[in-house]
This record gives C-alpha cells, sequence and structure tokens, in this order.
C-alpha cells in the first residue's frame, strides 16, 4: 500500500488536539483512512460494529468492486477462470501462490494434491461417534479441527513449510470429508479417493459410487462441480475468512483457525443462505409455487415477518453477483443434460429473480441475487442432499480461508487481532 497525498484531519470541538490521519491507496478500490494512532493520540475509538467501513488487513488475492458486480481472484475476473481451459486446482494454485501454473507447475501440483486425499483411517471412528442424522457441518467443524491431532507436521503455523504441506492437505482431504460425512448419514461405506480421477470426478465417485458396481463420472456434473468449487473459492473479508485471520492471529494451528471458518461458515446469513434457500423455494412450492409467489414477497417486505429472500442481498455487491450470473448458466448445462425441462423450482426460482428485480422494495435497497440464489438448485439436481450444499461450500472456501490466513502470518505488519469495545454497562459498584 502506498501513502497518498490526499490528507484527512480529526478536529474536535472540545479542545482535543487535531489528529490528522494518514491516508493510503491500494492498487484498486477504496482508500483507507490510517486510525491505528488514534487511540494513543485521541483516547477515542472508532466505532463500526458489522465493519461496514472498516479495512481489518490489507490483502493481494481477491477484489470485489460491488458496484460493478466483478470478482477478481489475483486480478483474474471470475468469469474467466470459471469457463476458460484450467479447473478448480489451478485455481488454488493461483490463489495460494499468486500467479496461475505453467504446464510442468499444474501437473506437479495436481499430483501433489492427489497424493494427499486419503484420511487417517482412525479419522472414520471419530466420525463414527456422530449420530447418523448429525449436521454435515456439525461434523466436518469437528473432523476439521481433529486434523491437527493427526498432522503434527503441519501444525507450527510460523513454519513456511508447515503452512504449505496443511494447506495441501486441506484442499486435497476436504472432498474425502465431506463425502465420509455423507455416507455415513445415508449408512453406505466410504468410498476411498481414486488417483485416476480428477478432482470434482473424485469427489463425485466418492458421494455416489458403491462397491457393488462401477461408478462412471458424467463429464456434464463433473464441469458443473469443478465450477461450484471455482466459485466459491475465495471472497475477500467475508464472515468466515475474517474469523480464520481472528483465529490464526492468536497462532493456532491452520486446522483450528479452518475449523473455526467452517462454523461461521454454516450461519444461515452466510454459507447456510444455499440451504435456507432450496428450503425457501421447496417451501414455497409446496405451497402453490407461483400462485403463492404475491403472499411470499409480501412477507418477504414486512419488517415484523422475519422472511427473508435468501439468496438474495450482500453486503458488498449493489449489483448482480457474477457467481449467481455463473451458476444459472450451469443449472441451465445440468439441467439440459439430465434432459429435464421446465423444473419447477428452477421455474420459481427465475420468477421469483424477475418480481424482485421489478420491485421497488428490493430495486431501492439494491438487492440482487448471491452465489447462494441458484447453487443448491444445481446441487440437488447432481443429487448433492440439501443439507450437505454449505459442507460443499466449506470445501472449496478452504483454499481462500488457507491463502488468506497465509498471506496474513507472512505480513509483517500482523498481531494479534484484538478489537475494543465502546462500554455502556454499569459503573463501578460495590456487592452489597
Ligand atoms: C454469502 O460476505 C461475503 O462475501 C459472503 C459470501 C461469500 O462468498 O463469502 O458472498 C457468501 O454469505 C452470500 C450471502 C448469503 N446470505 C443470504 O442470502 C441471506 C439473505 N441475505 C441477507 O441476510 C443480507 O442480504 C446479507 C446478510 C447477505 C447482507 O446483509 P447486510 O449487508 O447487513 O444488509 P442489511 O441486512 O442491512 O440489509 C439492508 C436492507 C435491510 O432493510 P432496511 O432495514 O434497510 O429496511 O435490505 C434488507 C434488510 O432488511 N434485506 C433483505 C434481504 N437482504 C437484505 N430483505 C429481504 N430479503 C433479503 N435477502
Amino acid at each position: 500500500m502506498k501513502l497518498s497525498d490526499n490528507k484527512a484531519t480529526i478536529s474536535f470541538s472540545n479542545g482535543t488536539p487535531n489528529f490528522e490521519v494518514p491516508v493510503y491507496a491500494g492498487t484498486i478500490g477504496p482508500d483507507v483512512l490510517d486510525i491505528r494512532k488514534l487511540y494513543g493520540a485521541t483516547g477515542m475509538f472508532t466505532y463500526d460494529p458489522g465493519f461496514l467501513s472498516t479495512a481489518a488487513c490489507q490483502s493481494a488475492i481477491t477484489y470485489i468492486d460491488g458496484d460493478k458486480g466483478e470478482l477478481l481472484y489475483r486480478g483474474y475476473p471470475i468469469e474467466q477462470l470459471a469457463t476458460r481451459g484450467g479447473d478448480f486446482l489451478d485455481t488454488c494454485y493461483l490463489l495460494l501462490r499468486s500467479e496461475l501454473p505453467t504446464d510442468t507447475q499444474r501437473k506437479d501440483f495436481h499430483k501433489l494434491v492427489t497424493m494427499h486425499t486419503m484420511v487417517n483411517e482412525q479419522m472414520q471412528f471419530f466420525l463414527r461417534g456422530f449420530r447418523r442424522d448429525a449436521h454435515p457441518m456439525a461434523i466436518l467443524t469437528g473432523l476439521v479441527g481433529a486434523m491437527s491431532a493427526f498432522y503434527h507436521d503441519s501444525t507450527d503455523i510460523n513454519n513456511a513449510e508447515h503452512r504449505e504441506i496443511a494447506a495441501i492437505r486441506l484442499i486435497a482431504k476436504m472432498p474425502t470429508l465431506v463425502a465420509m460425512a455423507y455416507k455415513y448419514s445415508i449408512g453406505q461405506p466410504f468410498v476411498y479417493p481414486k488417483n485416476n480421477l480428477s478432482y470434482a470426478g473424485n469427489f463425485l465417485h466418492m458421494m455416489f459410487a458403491t462397491p457393488c458396481e462401477e461408478y462412471k463420472v458424467n463429464p456434464v456434473m463433473e464441469r458443473a462441480m469443478d465450477r461450484i468449487f471455482t466459485l466459491h473459492a475465495d471472497h475477500e473479508q467475508n464472515a468466515s475468512t475474517s474469523t480464520v485471520r481472528l483465529c490464526g492471529s492468536s497462532g493456532t494451528n491452520p486446522f483450528a483457525a479452518i475449523a473455526a471458518g467452517v462454523a461461521c461458515l454454516w450461519g444461515p446469513a452466510h454459507g447456510g443462505a444455499n440451504e435456507a434457500c432450496l428450503q425457501m423455494l421447496e417451501d414455497i412450492h409446496a405451497k402453490g409455487g407461483l400462485s403463492y409467489v404475491k403472499e411470499f414477497m409480501e412477507k418477504v417486505k414486512d419488517k415484523n415477518s422475519g422472511v427473508k429472500l435468501m439468496g438474495f442481498g450482500h453486503r458488498v455487491y449493489k449489483n448482480f453477483d457474477p457467481r449467481a450470473k455463473l451458476m444459472q448458466e450451469t443449472c441451465r448445462e445440468v439441467f439440459a443434460a439430465l434432459g429435464v425441462e421446465n423444473d419447477p423450482i428452477l421455474q420459481l426460482a427465475q420468477a421469483l429473480e424477475k418480481i424482485a428485480l421489478e420491485d421497488d422494495y428490493f430495486v431501492s435497497r439494491k438487492l440482487y441475487p448471491n452465489v447462494d440464489y441458484y447453487s443448491g438448485i444445481v446441487q440437488r439436481a447432481i443429487g448433492i442432499p440439501v443439507s450437505l450444499f454449505t459442507g460443499i461450500f466449506a470445501l472449496a472456501r478452504s483454499v481462500g480461508w488457507i491463502a488468506q490466513l497465509n498471506e496474513m502470518i507472512g505480513d509483517p505488519e500482523y498481531k494479534i487481532g484484538r478489537p475494543r469495545q465502546l462500554f455502556t454497562g454499569s459503573q463501578r459498584r460495590d456487592v452489597p
């Protein structure tokens, strides 16, 4: 970051001396006011509980232009990464190492990840401690945290080699763990990874193969799965990434920090929105589908109802989320490959979107479909159960979390995160 020639001064009417605020500029996007010395100089904090106007770090990984609806991974537009050539592992390489891989680097990286897809056999006994109906995100929160009990040679976050192998292990093993959670929930045997399959193909194989017959990966589903992974890989300082950074800032091991990210992503306002969105669509469908839409939308616009149009709205995007457009295109490809025309849930989603985009309640608040609006419909078409949608989001986001965590640890300015507060409780008082 570089000092901007723009100057800022905070002045106070109570005689507190003016505070000259350094202004820094990044390569693109808003400048920042450096308030690190504000408290020392004025005895005052800034106040921004939802971090609406706060940059918690500097980062070179992902950039979002919310007004344009633009998403860049290391400068490359998501539309190009999701549709041109490469696969999710190329995006992983890019996020972790800043550049797209050469052919040799690509081959080596794919092989490195492939050689780490199995998990320690003991992990299945940990998994078997859960009830069969445990939510996959409860299982994943446990399994990812438990990785720190199995992989002691990659737990020192201050050791660059440990960070590198932890990144490879997380990318490689998340599909295996997510598939194991699924198989466990349906009472089927776990399926081991196959080294001759692609990353996405291997995941589909571990999810849907059984020992009873040969499972053939459908190339359209494989491509759709790979695109879903790429679209979810990273997204600036969202709630779960900020959780990973704050957790990792204490020096804890990478697996514990990523487990904290999994737990945060689970929430319906964040990664859990894809599950909540599909449940919302199925609920509307059950109540009459298009004939119920008008009544449903009135509820959404009624503040007291607590009903939201799940999959709509975003803290940063005030235009279309580019991932939502790509996800809708993937919907069409998957349904065409399945020979499904006029899927009622997709039709309902498109009708709701059309109504919302013409309704002042949504237009005035700049509420557009986000990544979660169509991702559930695609996953449902592939045969993935609703409860596993957020687990797949976590699988894909693991590379973003670990890239952001490693960037923080490598930042000479980083220190343990410790926000302050505006105290509104009791003055000092004595126990009677
Ligand atoms: C993800 O941060 C990221 O990058 C996240 C993510 C990623 O890749 O990591 O992109 C993934 O989490 C996407 C978001 C998934 N969540 C949902 O789809 C849940 C539904 N959306 C909302 O809960 C909401 O839009 C948020 C949480 C996504 C954003 O909330 P903000 O930025 O805090 O905005 P807000 O709640 O203050 O909303 C502003 C107004 C409010 O109305 P007013 O008080 O101004 O009258 O818009 C309304 C809100 O009530 N509003 C909605 C709405 N979203 C916002 N009203 C109805 N339905 C919605 N979905």
